[in-house]
């Protein structure tokens, strides 16, 4: 348990989101198993959200990407609603950090390279899930595992046309670290410029 002893000040911070976004990242991991669990939340195309957990498989100064299958639930919803928001959660460092901004689609290049490292398991479960239907049984979904590790016995598996990145191009970071008295301390960064302005909010 890492005690946030230290106050976030806007002088202590990066200028730049994203290098701020990889210290605390840093810092989660030497606490947690997996800090890269994080809520996306959508909306449908009359605003309504939903939220679920996936996994940042990369980041940097041009997005934040998950892999998911793009005829799922989130999947139409960012079809109709192209904008998304992610939320990390560390609690054993006391912060939080909310991102969002519009979502594109990985290039087919970077979803392929991506499929191509995922456990054979994964990928013929990407091909078997038809994510966010119904399904008559799990005995269905199990069948339908079987039957396509017998078609793609002795060869490659293909990514599924349906399946890839969504990355999320940030519009807005706030950095939020527990204090005393719930006087927490968040600070905002948005685009200004070339760079980003950081403006503290109240808690
Ligand atoms: C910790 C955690 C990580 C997950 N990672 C992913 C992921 O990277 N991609 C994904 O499609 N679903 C992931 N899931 C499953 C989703 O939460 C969700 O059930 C699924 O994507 C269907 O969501 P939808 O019906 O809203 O599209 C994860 C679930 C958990 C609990």
């Amino acid at each position: 348990m890492i005690e946030p002893s230290e106050p976030l000040l806007e002088e202590d911070v990066a200028p730049d989101p994203v290098v701020q976004f990889g210290r605390w990242f840093d810092l989660a991991a030497e606490g947690l198993p997996d800090p890269e669990a994080m809520m996306v939340s959508t909306a449908d195309h009359l605003g309504r959200p939903s939220s679920r957990m996936v996994l940042l498989k990369s980041w940097g100064r041009d997005g934040f990407v998950f892999f998911t299958n793009f005829d799922s639930r989130k999947g139409h919803e960012l079809d109709a609603n192209p904008h998304a928001a992610l939320l990390f959660h560390w609690e054993p460092i006391a912060r939080q950090v909310r991102i969002e901004g519009p979502v594109v689609r990985t290039d087919d290049a970077t979803s392929d390279e991506y499929f191509a490292s995922r456990p054979r398991g994964s990928q013929i479960g990407a091909h078997a899930s038809h994510q966010s239907r119904p399904v008559s049984s799990r005995r269905e979904l199990d069948e339908r595992v079987a039957s396509l590790t017998a078609e793609y016995e002795g060869r490659p598996v293909p990514r599924p046309p349906w399946w890839g990145g969504e990355r999320i191009v940030p519009e807005r970071f706030e950095f939020w670290q527990q204090r005393t008295d719930r006087l927490h301390d968040r600070l905002v960064y948005l685009p200004a410029g070339d760079g980003w302005s950081i403006q503290r909010l109240q808690p």
